[in-house]
């Protein structure tokens, strides 16, 4: 949620930072903006409603935009609605500060009421708030800009990552983070802040890792992080290099598809990277051990990762024999259940920055209880305070709408249950063959994805004149219908449900219409033929139906046929053509496919 760049160098920054904002416009896309200066001499301010190429088109009207210091923001709307007014950078009422915020001020209403002049607020914002402490705490205190920033955050509760810039000291770029995500960039003759390491693509591959209440103070040469008590910190930098192909879009009109076609060659290179030169699949033998000493795994995550834990429960029942319990992160560290003796956790999260999921890993943390987290991000918050990590290998995925992480988490969690499971001596998992059943499975991801024809008649069909939907299914299929849904709406904007099969007739079915779509999947050997007498059901009520099939369970007119692949590898097939429905619905609605409306890729505020 927002995304934040900061730079300071000798050279002419302004570039760097437009496009380490695009590169971050996944983050969120209400309204963006720039502040740029130079040794103090002229500087610019620009704001704009929308996203980045908004952005450029203002620069362009403002004309030849330079500087060698800069902060950008591009936004997600928390507090105040996404206009002009309310984009980052703000400024104090007195011009001096300017400052950029990720995060929500969770006190900000009683600190506003207490200290701020209401004339002095442009806009709605707790960031503006912020900035005119600032200045306030740096004019009535006779306060350093250091100062008065340590001053203001000691007074704030809430998740923030800041960078800010004080018109009186043009050598300098001051950060400071809490819960948000906020990276230091190491550069040749630039230092510079980021949300992520992909806004420095092309910049540098060197960064260094705030924790949670640092300062930053950066010049173009030096960068010192020093805690809120005034002791320095020392920390090493680490390397992260995102290849700029991996986020090109090539070919691709949108990432959303490019993420889609990506999945096969991502199980390939899952199975490559988790695997040794003897040919074992194996991961790290203290995750394994630690594994081994737990009583049962608690899978924590949201949305779409959630739903991948779901697959991932059955896959560790199954394979390792461990009793799983999947819950959602927002539900749990407020409502946490009666743990068992020896809980280990499973951090699921695509990005490794969700505020949800983090807030439980700081708690678990505190009681102690071993880790692992698995994320496509090497290096980000989640990851680093795990006690492991088992990384997803997705290559970096831009469309809001996850597809490419969903199936990397499922293989990945099945080497783990896996592996597990034949340190064990588990029947189900000596027999199964991890490796080539993933092989297999990307193959036949491969061969579904090219019949990708009819999608488009499909949901010209069926979706074209709803306003709701639904997927149904039993067991892996209920818990695939859920992300099914989940993708449709999201995108799309249509009402979707995913409903276990069987508990229509409990309440559902009452909101079956003549031609209510509902997709069946099925793909349960021991399911299939409930499923389809639920089907059948819905269908004597008017639905439009459309079955979705794995091979062997086909009958004559179904309408998609899912090539074989191993029971416990069905969602990586049957979550394609969900995907693919999602995508075809989004284009026949004219909506942006990557960037759906008021959403946002990495969920930093709880
Ligand atoms: C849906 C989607 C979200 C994320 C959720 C968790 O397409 O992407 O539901 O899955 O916000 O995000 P991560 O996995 O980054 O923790």
């Amino acid at each position: 949620m927002c995304g934040i760049v900061g730079l300071i160098s000798k050279t002419d920054i302004v570039d760097g930072l437009v496009n380490g904002l695009e590169k971050l416009e996944y983050r969120g896309y209400d309204s963006a903006g720039i502040f740029v200066d130079s040794n103090g001499t002229k500087d610019y301010l620009i704001k704009t409603k929308g996203g980045i190429k908004e952005l450029k088109s203002e620069m362009m009207t403002t004309g030849n935009v330079r500087g060698t210091r800069g902060i950008g923001h591009t936004r997600w709307a928390t507090h105040g609605f996404p206009t002009k007014e309310n984009a980052h950078p703000h400024v104090s009422y007195d011009g001096r500060f300017v400052l950029v915020h990720n995060g929500v001020i969770e006190n900000f209403q009683m600190i506003q009421s207490d200290l701020l002049q209401t004339d002095w607020m442009q806009g709605q914002t707790d960031t503006e708030m912020i900035v005119h402490l600032i200045a306030k705490f740096a004019q009535e205190d006779h306060l350093s800009a250091k100062e008065a920033f340590l001053k203001v955050l000691a007074m704030i509760e809430g998740s923030y990552a800041f960078a800010l810039i004080d018109r009186l000291e043009p050598e300098v770029l001051y950060g400071a983070k809490n819960k948000s995500p906020l990276l230091v960039a190491i550069g040749d003759q630039f230092n510079g802040l980021c949300s992520d390491a992909l806004a420095m693509t092309g910049l540098t591959q060197e960064f260094m890792e705030i924790k949670d209440k640092e300062l930053i103070i950066a010049t173009k040469d030096t960068v010192t992080i020093e805690n809120y008590e005034g002791h320095h910190q020392s920390r090493k930098s680490f390397e992260f290099s995102t290849g700029s192909n991996e986020i090109e879009l090539g070919s691709y009109d949108c990432y959303m598809m490019k993420e889609i076609e990506e999945q096969p060659a991502v199980m390939r290179k899952i199975v490559s990277a988790y695997t040794t030169e003897n040919g074992q699949v194996a991961i790290d033998e203290r995750i394994i051990s630690s594994l081994l000493a737990s009583d049962r795994i608690y899978i924590i995550a949201c949305g779409t990762s959630w739903h991948a834990g779901l697959i991932g429960k059955n896959l560790l029942e199954k394979l390792a024999e461990i009793p799983t319990e999947v819950h959602l992160s927002s539900e749990f560290g407020y409502h946490t259940p009666l743990l068992s003796e020896k809980p280990f956790f499973i951090y699921l999260s695509q990005s490794g920055e969700t505020a949800d999921s983090r807030q439980v890993l700081v708690q678990t943390n505190k009681w102690a209880y071993p880790s692992l987290t698995i994320t496509n991000v090497l290096g980000s918050t989640l990851s680093r305070e795990a006690s492991f990590t088992l990384p997803l290998y997705a290559g970096p995925e831009i469309a809001v709408a996850s597809t490419k992480a969903y199936t990397a988490q499922i293989a990945v969690l099945s080497i783990l249950a896996s592996v597990v499971g034949r340190a064990k001596k588990i029947m189900a998992a000596e027999t199964f063959d991890v490796a080539s059943e993933l092989s297999l499975a990307a193959h036949q991801m491969d061969t579904l994805l090219t019949k990708q024809g009819k999608y488009q008649d499909l949901v010209e069909k069926m979706l074209k004149q709803t306003r709701n939907a639904f997927f149904i299914g039993r067991g892996a299929d209920y818990s695939v219908s859920l992300e099914g849904a989940l993708k449709l709406k999201e995108i799309s904007y249509l009402q979707c449900e995913g409903f276990a099969s069987g508990e229509l007739k409990h309440g559902t079915i009452a909101l079956i219409e003549e031609r209510t779509p509902v997709f069946a999947l099925i793909t349960g050997q021991s399911t299939h033929l409930q499923t389809r007498s639920n089907l059948k059901e819905v269908e004597s009520r008017g639905a439009a139906t459309c079955a979705i099939v794995m091979e062997d369970l086909a009958q004559e007119g179904d309408d998609i046929i899912l090539p074989k692949v191993h029971e416990l590898f069905t969602p990586l097939m049957s979550v394609l053509p969900t995907q693919l429905i999602a995508y075809y619905t989004a284009l026949m609605k004219g909506n942006n496919v990557d960037k759906p409306r008021n959403l946002a890729k990495s969920v930093t505020v709880e």
